[in-house]
């Protein structure tokens, strides 16, 4: 795997200056990101399209929600880095099968073609626009007995799955 300090399409972002043009709502939600966490070693990618960036004990942050039967779950877990990656339109399929895999079954790279490359003790891909590495800080499963909103109960969680919010440090910014 290679070091992304190898590739010469990447910058280091100042991180006050990325979140310029840089619109969560469209970004995550409409575009969807890599939420990918593991060493050169092994590691582990999955497409989320929940999240939030922002700021939380003066700290630029993410927070990634990650449902309990992710197979990326126990990377995010046993690692102090996860990394949260965005790609070009053309991607989408690529976005899609990682969304509608699961590791456990599948080597998403072969089948995706997508990239894996060390990025500052976490793993991201060549094809990415932009990478976030992210260093976790504070992570909490959602509860039943929390929900103001009693319907997002029946309508997300029917089966119990509730998602852990892992809330990132952002670390550094890379763009292409
Ligand atoms: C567009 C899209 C968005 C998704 N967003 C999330 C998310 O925010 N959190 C989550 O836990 N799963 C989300 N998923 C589901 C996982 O990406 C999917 O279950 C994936 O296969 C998990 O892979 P893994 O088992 O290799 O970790 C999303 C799937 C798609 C297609």
């Amino acid at each position: 795997m290679k070091n992304i300090s190898e590739l010469t399409g990447f910058r280091k972002l100042d991180i006050a200056e990325a979140g310029k043009d840089f619109d969560v709502f469209t970004k995550i939600g409409a575009e969807w990101m890599l939420v990918t966490a593991g060493t050169e070693k092994g590691f582990n990618t999955m497409t989320a399209s929940w999240g939030f960036a922002g700021i939380m004990w003066n700290k630029p942050c993410v927070i990634a929600a990650i449902r309990p039967q992710r197979y990326t779950k126990r990377f995010i877990d046993s690692n102090e880095l996860f990394t949260l990656s965005f790609y070009p339109a053309d991607f989408r399929k690529e976005l899609a099968f990682c969304g509608s895999n699961s590791g456990r079954d599948v080597d998403k790279c072969e089948k995706t073609g997508l990239v894996p490359v060390a990025v500052d003790g976490s793993v991201a891909f060549e094809q990415a626009q932009r990478i976030l590495v992210c260093r976790k800080l504070y992570a909490q499963q959602m509860t039943e007995s929390s929900f103001i909103d009693r319907t997002i109960i029946d309508s997300q969680y029917r089966t119990g799955d509730y998602h852990t919010a892992y809330y990132g440090e952002i670390i550094a910014v890379y763009e292409k």
